[in-house]
């Protein structure tokens, strides 16, 4: 399948630094039309305007465009009026999503300056000549949906703007790579989605019993649609059903479905069902190929990134795993609004927790609390995703800057343990973010009012903060795993300085005493 995105806006906005940016991040080609154009002609733009005038300029780019529109595939920059033509325009925005890069006159001013003679129309280059033509085209530029202010950002932060915008990321560093989607409504393109990678039939869906009644009927339908011979296993949901017993299961369905070493397992659920969906591949026939469509928040922002997958043993939680990574991981944020209430601010505690290490931008949205959170679920799911893959892409397997999404788990963990998991993942991360940071606020690493902050945040989320009384504070180290004897420089925390900004690998040498304080 031919998918194509398009950078589009006025000369000096950087569409084809960032499109090449973002073709490599997405590991797809990159063209930029005004090139081929100049390719195709043997001449400089310049030239083929001197010689042909505007109208002879345009008439290439439509010969061109169409053969790009029908060959290539991946990041295509057009040139700064390629759309003014109203037939251009409908044939692109038919083709895939346009991103329309905007900045201020100063900076394109500047951006253009020096490369006045390969700009016919801003020949002059003043101030005027541009602000002329800006002015000419605003309303040409302010019709397109996604609009990318690049002011004041690297073309590399541009193109990772341009990604959550998108909601499209590709993860490699752990044997093959994979695309991440984040597409509303997306969930209708599965079975397409299965096609354009290579993926082959027989599938099998897995799912649970909430998730399978609401979604799998479509989920099945997209992919049948597509060619595949598909089946269903629907699991008990819940946690208590992670465990091997649901494994065998899996395995056994495989079999009886026809599952050989080249199919398909589609995972369609919250974390539960990828971590046994994606175990289950793993093993079966020595591994199969999977695709992992998360439903809840935790799933798309966390466990579906990563490519660990597991079980639990009645000894203890994720005892069993191993790390297989999807061939897709495709999250349609409109299945989030039949997510349980406490299960959506469960899940925004890891989103708060990624914007703490990394995105302010992303805690201002979490700021404004959970109603607005519903408003803005598709780029607050894109923007949390972004962050994870960052981390992952440096530290695939988990050796040490990857320790930084540990930020709250130490503490949260150990309150998750002793209150025996009464007190959900969720809800003990937020604890723990907040007790952590108190830890930083007295270690004086972190910036003065980001507990504050915090708090603020996660109770608008309706997350609790405080650790409740019935938690024996003094049991904490030793639910941390700490040997009493020996605390200094057995427990490492990742712990917060500001929004955006975590320290990895703190010892901590008075932890009892700081942790009796909580
Ligand atoms: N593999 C990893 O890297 C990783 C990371 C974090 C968490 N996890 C695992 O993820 C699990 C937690 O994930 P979770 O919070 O999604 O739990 P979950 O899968 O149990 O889902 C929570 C509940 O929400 C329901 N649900 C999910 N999506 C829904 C939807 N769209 N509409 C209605 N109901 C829906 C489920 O049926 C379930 O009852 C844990 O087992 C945890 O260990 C794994």
């Amino acid at each position: 399948m031919k998918e194509l995105i398009f950078l589009y806006g006025p000369s000096g906005s950087g569409k084809t630094r960032v499109g090449e940016l973002l073709a490599r991040k997405l590991h797809q080609p990159f063209a930029d039309l005004d090139g081929v154009i100049e390719a195709r002609a043997g001449m400089t733009i310049p030239e083929i305007f001197a010689g042909e005038a505007e109208s002879g300029f345009r008439r290439q780019e439509r010969r061109v465009l169409d053969e790009m529109l029908a060959n290539h595939s991946g990041v295509l920059a057009l040139g700064g009026g390629a759309l003014l033509d109203e037939d251009n325009w409908s044939r692109v925005r038919a083709a895939g999503p346009i991103v329309c890069l905007t900045a201020s006159m100063a900076t394109l001013l500047d951006r253009l300056r020096g490369d006045e003679d390969q700009r016919p129309l801003l020949s002059e280059c003043s101030a005027q000549s541009l602000r002329t033509l800006l002015d000419q085209r605003a309303d040409h530029y302010a019709s397109f949906r996604l609009q990318l202010d690049a002011d004041g950002l690297s073309p590399e932060q541009v193109a990772r703007e341009a990604q959550i915008m998108l909601g499209r990321f590709h993860v490699s560093g752990m044997g093959h790579s994979y695309d991440v989607r984040v597409q509303a409504g997306g969930l209708q393109s599965l079975g397409e989605g299965i096609v354009a990678r290579g993926m082959r039939g027989p599938c099998m869906l897995v799912s649970d019993e909430n998730v399978g009644a609401l979604y799998g009927d479509e989920a099945m339908k997209s992919v049948r649609r597509a060619g595949f011979d598909v089946h269903k296993v629907i699991l008990p949901a819940g946690e208590s059903n992670k465990n091997l017993a649901s494994i065998s299961r899996l395995w056994e369905s495989f079999l009886a479905a026809g599952l050989e070493r080249g199919s398909t397992v589609v995972a369609l659920g919250g974390g539960v069902v990828g971590d046994l969906a994606g175990f289950a591949a793993s093993t079966f026939m020595r591994g199969v190929a999977w695709v992992n469509v998360p439903t809840s928040i935790m799933a798309m922002v966390d466990a579906s990134l990563g490519g660990k997958t597991g079980a639990n043993l009645p000894q203890g939680k994720n005892l069993i795993g191993a790390f297989h990574a999807p061939r897709l991981v495709l999250a349609d944020p409109q299945t989030l609004t039949t997510l349980p209430d406490v299960e959506f601010s469960n899940g925004l505690a890891e989103v708060v927790k990624h914007a703490v290490i990394s995105d302010p931008h992303l805690l201002t949205l979490c700021a404004k609390g959970k109603r607005a959170v519903h408003a803005q679920l598709e780029q607050i799911v894109s923007r949390s995703m972004a962050v994870k893959i960052d981390i992952i892409q440096g530290d695939p397997y988990e050796s040490s800057w990857r320790e930084v999404l540990n930020l709250g788990h130490t503490v949260g963990h150990a309150i998750e343990q002793l209150s025996n998991y009464r007190i959900r993942h969720g809800e003990a991360i937020s604890m723990g973010m907040v007790a952590e940071a108190r830890m930083s606020e007295d270690f004086g690493i972190a910036q003065a009012g980001l507990v504050e902050e915090l708090v603020r945040v996660l109770t608008g989320l309706d997350l609790p903060v405080e650790i409740p009384d019935d938690i024996d504070r003094d049991r904490l180290p030793e639910a941390m795993g700490v040997d009493k004897k020996r605390s200094h420089g057995a427990l490492r925390f990742a712990l917060p300085v500001e929004v955006g900004r975590v320290r990895n690998g703190v010892e901590i040498e008075n932890l009892e005493e700081m942790l009796a304080k909580l």
